[in-house]
């Protein structure tokens, strides 16, 4: 355990300032923390930018629109206050978390009223699983919990509230020795991991399931075009999990976990191969900043 997230050094962008790090606070009242009306990003800068930016920032203020609420900011000023962070920090391969709540006026159910309060912090960190075991590919479990029907939940949203049963799986998973969880949907389908979307290489063909009740991911997209880039087959689909057996690669990917290889799910057993190596590869020069030859 490194320092407590709460007492690193540096600054914290808070709601059209910066703040010394220690001193970006919220009151125990406060709605996003009791009712989780809360939105947030994960973004990843390379090289001092950070990958695809603005579709990040698109994401966070949609998905405060799903809750009901207006970022209020524009994406060109989140953009700029992100940049500006990072020059602060002194950081050019970091993660940075933007996080959108709604505040203290009200405290109830209903929260009409509140301001919605906006921050972006920064920090250095490397590889989301540990990088020993992510290229032999890191093993999960099978988790208990299900990612809801979009009846249910609004499951296009990146909101705190759909990361409780995902936290909840993976500690689950943690507990027996598993690095992640895989977690099936409302109907019994292939979803995601509790952090990153998957994909399956059987014959060739690159298989991942639908993103209907869950994070259609950025990383999940930039893959897809990768893969199609290549020349090889991606077929988005309802994927059931009788059919793992058929399928001899896996590899998770999201923003934290960039392109990471599975060798297991419960029983079912994966040997990472070319096209999650190829995968791996290409992703890793896609992310870093496309400067002009001549610089
Ligand atoms: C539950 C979940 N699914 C998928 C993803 C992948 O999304 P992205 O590639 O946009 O980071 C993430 C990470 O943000 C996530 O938390």
């Amino acid at each position: 355990m490194g320092v407590p997230f709460d007492q690193m050094d540096g600054d914290i962008w808070m709601n059209g300032s910066f703040v010394p790090w220690k001193d970006a606070k919220i009151h125990v009242l406060t709605h996003g923390l009791h009712y989780a009306s809360s939105v947030f990003e994960g973004e990843r800068a390379y090289g001092g930018e950070v990958f695809k930016l603005r579709a990040h920032t698109e994401r966070l203020i949609e998905s405060g629109r799903i809750l009901g609420f207006k970022v209020p900011y524009s994406a060109e000023t989140l953009d700029a206050a992100t940049n500006e962070l990072l020059k602060r920090q002194g950081f050019v391969d970091a993660y940075v978390r933007p996080v959108a709540w709604r505040g203290s006026e009200m405290m109830g159910v209903s929260a009409q009223n509140n301001t919605i309060n906006v921050a972006i912090a920064a920090w250095v960190w490397p590889s989301y699983f540990d990088p020993e075991q992510r290229m032999k590919g890191i093993r999960l479990d099978m988790a208990e919990y299900r990612r809801p029907d979009p009846m249910t939940a609004p499951s296009r949203a990146k909101a705190a509230g759909l990361y409780m049963i995902c936290t909840i799986s993976k500690h689950a998973a943690e507990a027996k020795g598993y690095a992640d969880a895989l977690m099936l949907d409302w109907r019994g389908r292939v979803a995601e991991a509790t952090g990153a979307n998957i994909f399956f290489v059987g014959d060739g063909v690159i298989h991942t399931p639908d993103p209907d009740c869950f994070l259609n991911g950025i990383t999940r997209q930039t893959v897809i075009e990768l893969a199609r880039r290549r020349g090889l087959e991606v077929r988005e689909r309802a994927i059931m999990p009788e059919e793992l057996s058929g399928f001899s690669e896996c590899f998770i990917c999201g923003t934290a976990a960039e392109v990471t290889p599975v060798a297991e799910i419960a029983d079912w057993r994966f040997t990472p191969g070319d096209i999650t190596r190829q995968l791996i590869g290409d992703y890793s020069n896609e992310v870093q900043p496309k400067r002009q030859a001549a610089e």
